[in-house]
């Protein structure tokens, strides 16, 4: 492959989603459809594909800029006229590959033998086609042989044309020169009056060039992205080739059915997932980890052989061997290291917690950093926030935090030191020292039988 050039179309709104966000910044497995299309393009080797944005083009653009190059298309004339934009671009490109930032389930290894077989036969252009049990709303592929002679879209199709089920997937090849002449003649005489890329064909025929098709047999990769169902119908598809993946790789998913999980998350072998789990984003699970059943995990890692269940987590790191929930809610900054506990009802946020120390039940830690076998009493709360700002507070290692104190931050309690039961702790408590902090216990002897005789 030399001076190959790959054009995203991504400029048109999306009309038929009915949504304020720009159709390819849809979410697809936990990232925008432009991102599966640019992944793709990444992996057959092309680092900076041209980008055409038009629509929404500030939120498409902040999102992608780091890896591609941004083509504005201002008026949006059809997908002749976005290919168009990127001419001044493509001086010396031997080939041109024309993806729709639209069609997420292209797979990488389709795009590379879509290339390998056009370079092969050195034709002027090879269209990616699939054979569609229902092709309603595709271009029809019009063959003469194996040759490609015409794209006819459906709202010009005659009803001949329309019986048609190969149908365009919008990902194309050119050779650079052919497309360059043939974008040139294209005109807007057509059932939409847009310019058409697929009009380019009809051109190339007139001008005696060849044009190839190659079919995928998985028609998956050819679905368009065009309304909220279709994006449904994608997330399923694309769902179910993420689960099989993952369990190819030795990953156990006891029940698929209920199983979600993000196209950027990482899996290590031996890693049990229980029902009514999803996991999103960037995560990262290492081996012999057991989450769920019930379990939210978005951007989080987990360590060598930890269990987590009915637990929310966003944003937090979990080490090794570590148990959490049930009914844990771990958020952004929460950095847990080996074999830690965190129990039920307990919320931790911006958290550093040591080595083998226990949260086990109903506690709020916030901005806290607890050393090594530290105990958090159960009902322990970090007073974290006095209405206006956010204060750290600092439990040393091997430290006993009784049952139900209030820990008012900013504070400190040293190595070993000892909290009583029901203490607000406001003062630091110097290391190995026992701190308490409540009223003496009063007994009032008969007082049951003295209200009695008030006439209670
Ligand atoms: C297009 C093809 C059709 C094919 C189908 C596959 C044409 C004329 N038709 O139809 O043959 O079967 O894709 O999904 O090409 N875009 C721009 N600028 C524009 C117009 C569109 O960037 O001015 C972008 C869109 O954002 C989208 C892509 O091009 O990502 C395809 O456009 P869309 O309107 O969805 O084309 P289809 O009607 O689906
Ligand atoms: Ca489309």
């Amino acid at each position: 492959m030399h001076n190959l050039v790959a054009v995203i179309m991504a400029a048109g709104k999306g009309t038929r989603m009915k949504s304020k966000l720009p159709k390819v910044m849809h979410s697809l497995a936990g990232k925008a459809l432009i991102e599966h299309v640019l992944d793709t393009v990444t992996q057959v080797g092309i680092e900076r594909p041209l980008v055409i944005v038009g629509h929404g083009r500030v939120e498409i653009e902040t999102r992608i800029s780091e890896r591609a190059e941004i083509v504005v298309q201002t008026e949006q004339l059809g997908t002749g006229h976005a290919v168009m934009q990127a001419l001044p671009y493509l001086d010396g490109a031997h080939t041109v590959l024309v993806l729709s930032g639209d069609q997420p389930l292209l797979k990488t290894e389709t795009l590379r033998a879509l290339i390998e077989l056009h370079e092969i036969q050195g034709v002027s252009a090879t269209v990616l086609t699939a054979n569609m049990d229902h092709p309603f709303g595709y271009g029809r592929v019009i063959k003469n042989a194996e040759f490609v002679v015409k794209i006819a879209e459906e709202k010009d199709a005659t009803f001949e044309q329309r019986q048609i089920q190969e149908v365009n997937t919008g990902t194309y090849c050119f050779k650079g020169s052919a497309l360059k002449k043939a974008l040139a003649q294209i005109t807007t005489q057509n059932a939409q009056g847009e310019y058409y890329l697929t009009e380019v064909f009809d051109i190339l025929l007139k001008l005696g060039e060849k044009v190839l098709a190659y079919r995928t047999l998985d028609s998956d990769e050819a679905l368009g992205i065009n309304s909220r169902a279709q994006l449904a119908e994608a997330e399923a598809i694309l769902r179910n080739r993420i689960l099989d993946h993952w369990m190819s790789e030795g990953v156990t998913i006891v029940d698929p059915a209920s199983t979600f999980i993000d196209a950027d998350v990482e899996l290590s072998q031996d890693v049990t997932i229980l029902p009514f789990t999803r996991l999103m984003g960037k995560s990262r699970i290492e081996e012999d980890a057991v989450i769920g059943p019930q379990t939210s995990l978005d951007n989080c890692t987990v360590g060598y052989g930890s269990e987590v269940t009915y637990t929310v987590a966003k944003d937090a790191v979990i080490g090794a061997r570590c148990h959490i929930g049930p009914f844990a809610y771990l958020r952004p900054g929460t950095k847990l290291e080996a074999e830690v506990k965190v129990g039920d009802f307990v919320e931790i946020k911006n958290s550093w917690i040591g080595k083998g120390s226990k949260v086990p039940h109903l506690s709020y830690i916030g901005d806290t950093h607890i050393g090594k076998s530290a105990n958090i009493g159960a009902g322990t709360i970090t007073c974290n926030y006095d209405g206006v700002n956010k204060h750290l507070t600092k439990i040393g290692d091997y430290a006993f935090i009784g049952s139900n104190t209030n820990l008012v931050a900013p504070v400190e309690v040293g190595d070993y030191a000892v909290t009583g039961a029901g203490s607000t702790i406001t003062k630091n408590v110097p290391a190995e020292a026992l701190a308490v902090e409540r009223g003496p216990q009063v007994i009032k002897e008969h007082w049951h039988k003295q209200k009695d005789e008030i006439g209670g």
